[in-house]
């Protein structure tokens, strides 16, 4: 038990969230049949499906303009407020842009949310890459990593204002004097606040998480690049950020999610054939128009690391790289994936599939039981019991 106990703790259950497609055209840039909606009554029944399959998440996607083919998209806060009002369990986290939000505007908007949900509110803070979308705004765009700077301080102004009263805090961006919100956030226990997610996997990024982020999430990943992944965020993180709790040794870091495209069929060659055809469907043109665009992320750092820097075209069609995490076969060999993963410190899975409704209902009903099993195996072998308590149960209600 080396790296195992020093991320993951082994008695907890594995999260399970899913993308919300709350912009057009799925989740991969193909022309493959993709049955998902994007408008907010097939949203309402996916997210009903999902709190009903053992899903604890779902994350809504924050885009103002057209990209990767995804030419309309609907606003990711009101979108994911409305989907915690008409769920009764699940957690919806909202992505948001740091440079198109003021922090205290953000926590006035979360504590609502958090109060019409019953405590089920939680942001993911994304530093952006689309540049044309805050200059056609006639927004800054900041620098690579000066984005992190800002999201840096951006996180501390949040936590600060969700936490504290008469907060204040001077910076380079932000200038908060002796600020009160009321009502503060809703009490829910062993929760500390609203839960502050963050997305990116540059080294800023990576640094900037560590110190500040409750979650990290990463684009897709295989084990290795998951681990190095994971490196870079704890060695940010210190090794007091966080108190003694569990019977594992202290969390020193934020908790890890990573994203992974779920083609699960019968038969491992059915799930294959599936990726080939989207990959042989993809739209060339919005793939390449993409590459172009992404070049403000990973490839824009001084050691070139981060997100989309080392990724094929193959990787490119599913846009978050969900590919790499090969999360492709039989409901065996995918749970057998995932709980490799959790060996090396993933404690959230984020999905995305080509037919949401149908296929978030059969992950639940198929893959999910093998994981939480071979969860428990590996428990018991390092002396350890699974805690079932604390994960979501499915429900007899799901009907796709
Ligand atoms: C799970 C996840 C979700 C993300 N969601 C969004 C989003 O909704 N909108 C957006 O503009 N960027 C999103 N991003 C991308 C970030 O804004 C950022 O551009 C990217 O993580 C940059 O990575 P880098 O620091 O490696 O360059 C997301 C990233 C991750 C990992």
């Amino acid at each position: 038990m080396t790296d195992i106990s020093s991320v993951a703790r082994l008695s907890e259950p594995l999260k399970f969230a899913y993308w919300v497609p709350n912009v057009s055209g799925g989740l991969v840039i193909s022309t493959i049949e993709q049955r998902t909606g994007w408008d907010f009554e097939y949203n309402k029944k996916l997210a009903r499906i999902a709190e009903n399959s053992g899903f604890e998440y779902a994350l809504t996607q924050t885009r103002y303009a057209a990209s990767y083919g995804a030419d309309k998209q609907h606003e990711a806060t009101s979108f994911s407020l409305a989907l915690l009002a008409a769920t009764e369990r699940l957690k919806v986290i909202a992505a948001v842009h740091p440079g198109m939000w003021h922090p205290g505007v953000l926590a006035k908007y979360l504590i609502t949310a958090d109060h019409i949900s019953n405590g089920r509110a939680a942001v993911n803070i994304v530093s952006g890459w689309l540049k044309a979308e805050f200059e056609n705004f006639g927004l800054e765009w900041l620098e690579h990593d000066e984005r992190y700077v800002r999201t840096e301080e951006f996180i501390r102004v949040l936590r600060g204002l969700l936490t504290e009263k008469n907060f204040s805090q001077a910076g380079k961006y932000y200038n908060i004097t002796d600020f009160t919100l009321q009502p503060a956030p809703v009490d829910v226990p062993g929760r500390a606040h609203p839960e502050i997610f963050f997305g990116g996997n540059s080294t800023a990024a990576q640094a900037t998480a560590g110190r500040v982020a409750d979650w990290y999430f990463s684009n897709g990943k295989d084990l290795e690049g998951f681990k190095d992944n994971i490196a870079g965020v704890v060695a940010a993180s210190g090794e007091t950020r966080r108190g003694t709790e569990g019977a594992l040794p202290a969390l020193s870091s934020p908790k890890f999610g990573l994203n992974g495209f779920v083609i699960a069929r019968d038969s491992e060659k059915e799930a294959r054939d599936t990726l080939r055809e989207i990959v042989e469907k993809a739209h060339k043109p919005a793939v390449a128009g993409f590459r172009a665009a992404v070049q403000e992320a990973g490839a824009s750092t001084k050691d070139g690391k981060g997100m989309w820097a080392d990724s094929s075209f193959e990787d490119l069609v599913q846009y978050n790289d969900g590919f790499k995490t090969q999360l492709i076969g039989t409901p065996e060999q995918i749970a057998e994936r995932i709980v490799e993963y959790k060996k090396i410190g993933v404690n959230l899975f984020l999905t995305g599939y080509l037919h949401f409704q149908e296929e978030v209902a059969a992950f639940g009903q198929d893959v999910l039981p093998i994981v939480r099993e071979l969860e428990a195996d590996l428990a018991r072998k390092n002396g350890i019991e699974l805690d079932l308590s604390q994960a979501p149960v499915a429900s007899a209600e799901v009907a796709a």
